[in-house]
């Protein structure tokens, strides 16, 4: 592995937020390990990226996941949980198949995976979630039940892990991106996967406290 001077994990770097926050910081000398689903990432390589493959729904491949990142670094100076799914997002009743895999993608594998690398973070490291101010109680319109409650839930986890983590340093950010174009955001968002990527970075590097919110758009942090 080339020498650099931080460790980045990101999920989710087929796309989207995701593959624009990995060129992010990878222009910031960050090595970056990004997950997709098929362990392959076409169209884009650099010799400080590695790409392991993560199905966050599957014990077995966040289990596999996990060892191959310890197995590629001493530590981990950030990681960026990021892979989402939203498929009911315009629904208003919510509906058995959308609802589990939303909560299978988005809680339950972000909890299980970030558990497994809990352990090697490094002290005084960082851990975002991408998140989403839908998930904020006052934002409690009807669409996107299961979408609303996973951001919900994982803003809490958040939350917990902030106090959890408070003796080893670890900064956790929960964080809402802004909306932006990309498969999930749709094609009508104000903002690029690129404007994004640069405000979650000033998000790591202007160091809010641990447990509080950040939304990109307002370039701060704003009450749950
Ligand atoms: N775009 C917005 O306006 C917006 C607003 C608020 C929050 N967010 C959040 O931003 C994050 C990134 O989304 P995006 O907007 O960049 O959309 P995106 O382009 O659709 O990216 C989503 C990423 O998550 C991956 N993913 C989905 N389900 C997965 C699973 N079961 N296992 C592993 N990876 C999985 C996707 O992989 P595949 O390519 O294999 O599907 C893709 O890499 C999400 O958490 C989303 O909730 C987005």
């Amino acid at each position: 592995m080339e020498n650099s001077v931080k460790t980045a994990v990101v999920t989710g770097v087929s796309s989207g937020i995701g593959l624009a926050l990995t060129k992010k910081l990878l222009a910031e000398h960050y090595t970056v390990i990004g997950t997709t689903r098929s362990g392959q990432l076409s169209g884009f390589d650099h010799p400080r990226l590695h790409v392991v493959p993560l199905e966050a729904t599957d014990e077995q491949s966040r289990t596999q996941a996990a060892a191959r990142i310890r197995a590629l670094t001493t530590g981990l100076d950030l990681l960026v949980n990021n892979a989402g799914t939203a498929p009911d997002v315009f629904a208003v009743e919510p509906a058995y198949g959308a609802f589990t895999q939303t909560l299978d993608t988005n809680v339950t594998g972000v909890v299980f995976f970030t558990e497994l690398l809990l352990p090697h973070v490094r002290l005084g490291g960082q851990i975002m979630f991408v998140s989403s101010n839908m998930g904020l109680p006052r934002n409690a319109a009807p669409n996107g039940p299961g979408y609303r409650l996973s951001k919900a839930a994982i803003n809490m986890y958040a939350a917990m892990l902030a106090t959890r983590l408070a003796d080893r340093h670890i900064r956790v950010t929960p964080l809402h991106p802004g909306w932006v174009q990309t498969k999930l955001g749709g094609d009508q968002a104000p903002a690029t996967p690129e404007q994004a990527a640069i405000g979650i970075y000033q998000a790591v590097v202007s160091a809010p406290e641990t447990g509080q919110f950040y939304n990109v758009a307002l370039s701060g942090v704003e009450p749950f």
